[in-house]
């Protein structure tokens, strides 16, 4: 005599069992990628920033040349990177000063790559108390920048290439000397993925 429910758990059995080695298996896989990858937090600075041109008139509008070498540095071993776009932003106390693009570059593993970017700005309008601690800290001879990186990204794995992901990219504070003399203090940013 058959005995149906016994025969039903054991089904449910069966298939608890094979659900429970897919996820056994699954998750060795990630391991293991994982551990083949060991992926690490790709490591972004700016390492020189000057100013020239500064002019802010009167009427409250700023012209200004700036210089940054941004050093990109990608520590992983087996992992590389396309940047597909890459935008800078210049700003002060949450106004843009200045934006320019980046050429489209790849990064291979291992690599430090130092971008060089002028930006310039032009006529821009500063409002609120910008122009006004702007004239203080000209005065004082430097100016606490924040710099702002969008990226369009993909990752490069042997063959494989990931879908298109945003990082964004914060370095602050950059302090800039409007005297060259003066060394530049390299500041570290922060990558948001
Ligand atoms: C700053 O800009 C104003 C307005 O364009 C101009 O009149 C002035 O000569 C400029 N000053 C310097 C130092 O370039
Ligand atoms: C990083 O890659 C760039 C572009 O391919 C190359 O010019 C540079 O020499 C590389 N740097 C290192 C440290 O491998």
């Amino acid at each position: 005599m058959a005995n149906p429910p016994s025969k039903r758990s054991n089904l449910v059995r069966c298939i608890g069992m094979i659900i429970l080695a897919l996820i056994i298996i699954v998750g060795i896989a990630v391991l293991i990628i994982w551990l083949v990858l060991k992926p690490k937090r790709l490591d972004y600075s700016v390492e020189d920033a000057a100013i020239h041109n500064f002019n802010l008139t009167d009427a409250n509008h700023l012209y200004a040349n700036f210089d940054l070498t941004i050093r990109a540095y990608n520590p992983n071993s087996r992992v590389s990177l396309y940047y597909d776009s890459v935008e800078v932003s210049v700003r002060y106390e949450d106004q843009t000063l200045a934006t320019n693009a980046v050429q489209p570059f790849f990064q291979s593993h291992k690599n430090v790559t130092r971008l060089h970017v002028g930006l310039t700005a032009q006529t821009v309008a500063l409002y609120e108390s910008v122009p006004k601690d702007l004239r203080i800290e000209r005065s004082s001879g430097d100016i606490e920048l924040d710099v702002w990186i969008r990226a369009r990204i993909r990752f490069k794995v042997g063959v494989w290439k990931s879908k298109h992901r945003v990082m964004k990219i914060f370095c602050s504070p950059v302090l800039v000397k409007f005297s060259r003399a003066k060394s530049f203090q390299r500041t570290p940013c922060q990558v948001e993925l």
